[in-house]
């Protein structure tokens, strides 16, 4: 996450080996990037080598100043993988806003993924518009038969979704909202709300004031 990045750096003597790492990590960030078929719409900002897949006719979108951190040493809480961005069909589309940060996350989308504006996502938080494969028993196997569910996942922005939550297919968080760590998302959450649990319920709202500048 760009604030986890930015902390542990700053909290720390200057270190050229560092230094050093962190330099070497991004350069292994933007070859990753730049020969992926993501569309940038600006500077972006990769520690470590994503795994990213574009399936043909799809398209992954990154606004400016986004951050993407695969690895362990430039975040607080560590990653458990590198960040995966997944397209899954054609048309498929994934859209992360301007200063979005995420660290070891995976996203996948056969439909639609957005992320707006400044919209954190804490570590290894899983986002997935679609259950990857049927319910019905007959046809689990595969990964194309038209009963496997797909709905679009929104996140509005300033959401902030706490490590290693999961938010599954159809979900729409609201502007300004939180959700705990470990939450597993299965209902719409409203703007300016704080919602946490398995399955995730509002804990609170947030007052006029807290979500004012
Ligand atoms: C959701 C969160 C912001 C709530 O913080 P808070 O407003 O201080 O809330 P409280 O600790 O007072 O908890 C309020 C209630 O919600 C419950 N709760 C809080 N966080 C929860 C979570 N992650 N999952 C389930 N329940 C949770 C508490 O048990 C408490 O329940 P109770 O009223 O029945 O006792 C915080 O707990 C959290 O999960 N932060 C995310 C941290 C994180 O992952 N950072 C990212 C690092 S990369």
């Amino acid at each position: 996450m760009r604030t986890s990045s930015t902390q542990v750096k700053s909290n720390l003597a200057f270190n050229p080996i560092r230094s050093l790492r962190f330099r070497y990590h991004r350069l292994l960030g933007l070859l990753a990037i730049v020969s992926s078929g993501i569309n940038r719409q600006g500077h972006v900002d990769a520690i470590g080598r994503p795994i990213v897949q574009v399936f043909p006719g799809s398209s992954i979108c990154l606004g400016r100043d986004v951050t993407i951190i695969s690895a362990s040493f430039a975040t607080a809480l560590g990653v458990n993988h590198p960040v995966v961005l997944r397209t899954l069909r054609p048309g498929a589309r994934i859209k992360i806003g301007d200063r979005v940060g995420i660290s070891g996350g995976s996203i996948c989308a056969a439909q639609l993924v957005e992320i707006g504006e400044e919209s954190m996502l804490g570590a290894n938080v899983t986002i997935a518009d679609t259950d990857f494969h049927s319910l019905r028993p007959h046809y689990r196997s595969g990964h194309t038969h038209p009963s496997i569910a797909v709905e679009d996942v929104i996140i509005g922005k300033r959401v902030f979704v706490g490590a290693n939550s999961i938010i599954l297919k159809g979900v729409t968080i609201g502007d300004n909202s939180v959700i705990g760590a470990g939450s597993v998302v299965t209902k719409s959450v409203p703007a300016n709300s704080i919602a946490a649990g398995n399955p995730c319920r509002i804990i609170r709202e947030f007052t006029a004031q807290e979500v004012t500048l």
